[in-house]
């Protein structure tokens, strides 16, 4: 019997990002999923598929699995296995309603029918594995990995919005964006004076204005003393989401 702490117990023997990646996308599912205003029973089944997406990984090969880097043709055929997989593995759990499912088997599909693993076309995907799609593209570009750098949520946008209309939906891409928050609180971003600083809190302000802590300063190539710039009082403002690893700076402490 499927479980969800067996789920999450196999997705962790096999890998630990394959569980922070399930984790975050059930994470990232029930927030957008709350943002469109799903109701409750909803968003549980939303976050039991987002735990389950990729549960056909445990069955791909440890080398492919992990290999850094790009995957060779022959090497992501194998990796699209973890769809067919997925189908057996959805087709003998008990208990799973339709919506988690879709959630699983629906987030490699493309609006133009050419994703995986049955090359839906249009309207034969519905919301919710319209928004799976969005969401798993969305946390693979922002982890990091021990081959890549996190990119900022604002660049990865950027490429969810290259991959309209032919692969993602447009609009609801662009409620994704408005759900997020350009600047999301916890992520990092660079003032028109060149300080760096985590976004602190955007409650009641529109997102182009958040609290910023200010901690270090790429004028100055030093950490700084930690000044809180509210965006909202200051001439300065965001110029750009930036990613931890390409400025060589450690954020953890400062949060
Ligand atoms: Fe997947």
């Amino acid at each position: 019997m499927l479980t969800r702490l067996n789920v999450c117990q196999r997705c962790a023997s096999k890998d630990a990002y394959l569980l922070e990646h399930s984790v975050n996308v059930a994470f990232l599912l029930v927030t957008f999923g709350k943002y469109l205003q799903f109701d409750r029973d909803k968003l549980r089944e939303m976050a039991v598929g987002g735990i389950l997406h990729d549960i056909g990984k445990i069955k791909v090969d440890n080398k492919v699995l992990h290999k850094p880097g790009k995957l060779t043709p022959e090497e992501f055929e194998h990796m699209k296995l973890h769809q067919v997989y997925a189908l057996a593995i959805m087709n003998e759990a008990k208990g799973l309603s339709q919506l988690s499912k879709d959630i699983c088997l629906m987030h490699h599909e493309k609006l133009d029918g050419r994703g995986y693993p049955r090359g839906l076309k249009g309207d034969e995907i519905p919301l919710h594995g319209r928004m799976s799609c969005i969401v798993d593209i969305f946390d693979a570009l922002t982890a990091t990995r021990c081959y890549k750098e996190a990119m900022s949520p604002a660049a990865a946008f950027k490429i969810l919005l290259s991959l309209t209309p032919f692969h993602l939906d447009q609009e609801l891409v662009y409620d994704f964006i408005r759900c997020i928050g350009i600047y999301p609180v916890g992520s990092l971003v660079e003032l028109s004076d060149g300080q760096i600083g985590i976004v602190w809190t955007s409650k009641d302000r529109d997102a182009l204005h958040p609290v910023v802590k200010c901690f270090y300063s790429i004028k100055f190539k030093r950490y700084t003393e930690v000044t809180m710039v509210d965006l909202l009082q200051s001439e300065l403002y965001v110029e750009r989401g930036v990613s931890p690893s390409s400025l060589d700076i450690d954020p953890t402490p400062f949060y």
